[in-house]
C-alpha cells in the first residue's frame, strides 16, 4: 500500500497543487453534521456522490461538511467548496462558480474539472433545498 508521501507524490505528478494535496490528505471539512438544518445529496457525472450537511443561523452558513464516494479532485474540490463558504450568507454562497473552486484550489488535472463541478452542483442542492425548506416553514407560520 503506498505511504502518505508517496500518494502525495502522485498527486503532484498528475497535477495537483499542494493546497488541493493537502485538502485530500488532511480530509478538510470531510464527515457529517449532526442534526443539520440541510442534508442533500447529489450524483455527478462520473456516477460519483457528494453530500453535504450544513447549520445555518439566520441565514449564514455557521457549519458544513461534506462526505463523498469520489476522487481526489472531487475530495479536494468539496473541501475547497466548504472552505469559500463558511460563514457565507445562503445568497452569498450560490454566487460560487467553478472558476472560484478551482482558482481557490491552486491547480488540479484538466481531467478532474468535472469533479469541481460535482462539488459545486452539491453544494447549490444543498443550498436549494435549505430556502425551499426555509420557505415552507415560513409558509406554514
Ligand atoms: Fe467522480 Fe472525480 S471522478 S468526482
Amino acid at each position: 500500500m503506498a505511504t502518505k508521501k508517496e500518494i502525495e507524490e502522485m498527486l503532484r505528478k498528475s497535477g495537483y497543487s499542494e493546497k488541493a494535496i493537502e485538502y485530500y490528505t488532511d480530509k478538510t471539512n470531510l464527515g457529517k453534521i449532526e442534526n443539520p438544518d440541510v442534508e442533500s445529496t447529489y450524483m455527478g457525472i462520473c456516477g460519483d456522490v457528494m453530500t453535504f450537511t450544513l447549520k445555518v443561523e439566520k441565514n449564514r452558513i455557521k457549519d458544513i461538511k461534506f462526505q463523498a464516494t469520489c476522487c481526489a479532485g472531487g475530495l479536494s474540490a468539496g473541501s475547497a467548496a466548504t472552505k469559500l463558504v463558511q460563514g457565507k450568507t445562503v445568497d452569498e454562497a450560490r454566487k460560487l462558480t467553478e472558476e472560484d473552486i478551482a482558482r481557490h484550489l491552486e491547480g488540479c488535472p484538466k481531467q478532474k474539472l468535472h469533479c469541481i463541478v460535482l462539488a459545486l452542483k452539491s453544494l447549490k442542492k444543498a443550498l436549494d433545498e435549505y430556502s425551499e425548506k426555509e420557505k415552507s416553514s415560513k409558509n406554514k407560520k
